[in-house]
This record gives structure tokens, sequence and C-alpha cells, in this order.
């Protein structure tokens, strides 16, 4: 299966830093084949990224949308504009997005369905808490917000990036055994949902991967991508990433 590596860039870089960014990273990853590459700047610089990765295999996501085609619904971003801009991808379910703007598995679905009926590729994230794991809870979590988040979509451009909340931005990553057998996991959920065509969906990993760690996670046997954070921010480092070398 071709692998998925996408840049979750988050509320950071202006325009002139994404410019400088790109102009850097996509020499750098000309020769990289077999690997979808995906880089999500915020909103205003999308348009920006899109111009310097045209001609390259660098494609462009947003990291929200809004579930409504167009009309009074002020500060938000319909999928359509997103296409507009040149975007592909969305990444939607992200746990900030659930933990700072509430939300639920039905805001998530609408917002998954709606990114889907305009023909953007989904990233639906999804992850449990530390509380959550530490009261055995994952596998409940996970399963829910699949299901629910999932609901009448089919399963075509869909990725699902499964990020372990409590490894998101502190250093801590899931190892590859945890990584693993949570991925396993959603694989089994998703063939309940999906049967035989369960198998087009890739189960990326999210929180903390770094040019040190993503050797080993991406030699576990369901783990075919990565969503990366704090790493992706610099072209070394994201280049690194996506140039991975599986390890067994
Ligand atoms: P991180 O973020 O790599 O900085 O942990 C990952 C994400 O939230 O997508």
């Amino acid at each position: 299966m071709k692998a998925f590596i996408a840049a979750n860039w988050k509320m950071n870089k202006t325009v002139a830093e994404t410019r400088e960014f790109m102009k850097t990273f996509v020499p750098l990853v000309k020769d990289a084949s077999d690997v979808d590459i995906v880089i999500a700047p915020p909103f205003t610089a999308l348009a920006a990224a899109a111009e310097e990765m045209k001609g390259s295999a660098v494609q462009l996501s947003s990291q929200d949308v809004f579930w409504e085609e167009k009309g009074a619904f002020t500060g938000e971003v319909a999928p359509g504009m997103l296409l507009d801009a040149g975007c592909r991808h969305v990444i939607i379910g992200h746990s900030e997005r659930r933990q700072y703007f509430h939300e639920d598995d039905a805001v998530v679905n609408k917002k998954v369905k709606s990114a889907r009926k305009a023909g953007l590729g989904v990233i639906f994230c999804c992850g449990e808490s530390l509380d959550e794991r530490e009261s055995g809870k994952t596998f409940d979590v996970i399963r829910r917000e699949v299901e629910m988040g999932l609901v009448g979509v089919e399963p075509e451009q869909l990725v699902v990036a499964y990020e372990p909340i409590w490894a998101i931005g502190t250093g801590k990553t899931a190892t590859p055994d945890q990584a693993q057998e949570v991925h396993a996991f959603i694989a089994g959920v998703l063939t309940k949902v999906y049967g035989n065509k369960s198998g087009i969906i890739r189960i990326i990993y999210g929180g903390s991967v770094t040019p040190d760690n993503v050797d080993i996670l991406m030699g576990c046997k369901d783990i075919s991508g990565a969503l990366v954070g704090g790493a992706s921010l610099k072209p070394d480092s994201f280049s690194r990433i996506v140039h991975f070398k599986k390890e067994k």
C-alpha cells in the first residue's frame, strides 16, 4: 500500500514562512516515490503553498472545513472554497478541534460527509486521552469515534489517523507495539463497516513522530503512514520523515 505522510502545521507559519519552507522542501522530496506527501498549512497560507508546490507531487490539505456549501456562517470555510484554493484533502476530527472547539462525533460526521461530497479526501482523526487509556477505555473510544464519525461515508479517499492524545506534542510517542495494537483494532472496525473494501483505507499514526522514530513505526504491519505536527515545521526533518526506511 502506498504510504501517506502528512504535515499538520496547526497554527504556525505566515505566508512568507510558508513560501520559504516550500522552496527548500519541494526539491528535497523530488525523488520520493510510492508515498503521498501532504501538507496542511493554516487557511491564510493555502494559496501561497498551492502556488509553491505546483508541478511537484506534494499535495495540499486544509486543517478544517465547515459542512455548509455557502451562506451566513461568519468565519467558516466551505469545502468548495478549499478545492478552489488548491486543496485535495482536509483533516477532520483532530483532538484539538474536539477539545477546544467542542466538535463531537455528529459534527465530525457532518464535516466528513460534506467534504467527501465535494470531492475532498478526508484525513479522519481519532484517539484516546491518557485518562481513557489508563481506565481501559481505549478500544471503546476508538470504536465509537470511528463508527459514529464515519456513518454514511464511503471508504474511497479516506485516511484514518490514529493519534493518542497523550502523545500529541508531548514527545511521548506510543511504542510501536501500542500503536500497532490500536491500528490492528481500527482495521478490524473498518472491516466490520466496509467489508473487503476497507483494504483501501490507509491507517496512519500521529503523535510525536520524528525522524528518529518514523522508521520503526512505519515497520509495523498496520501502520501505513504518519500525521506529523512539530517535526513537520522544518524542511529537513519533514523530508527525512517522508524518506522513512521501514525497520522491523
Ligand atoms: P505532533 O502533532 O507531531 O506535534 O505530536 C501531531 C498532530 O497533532 O497531528
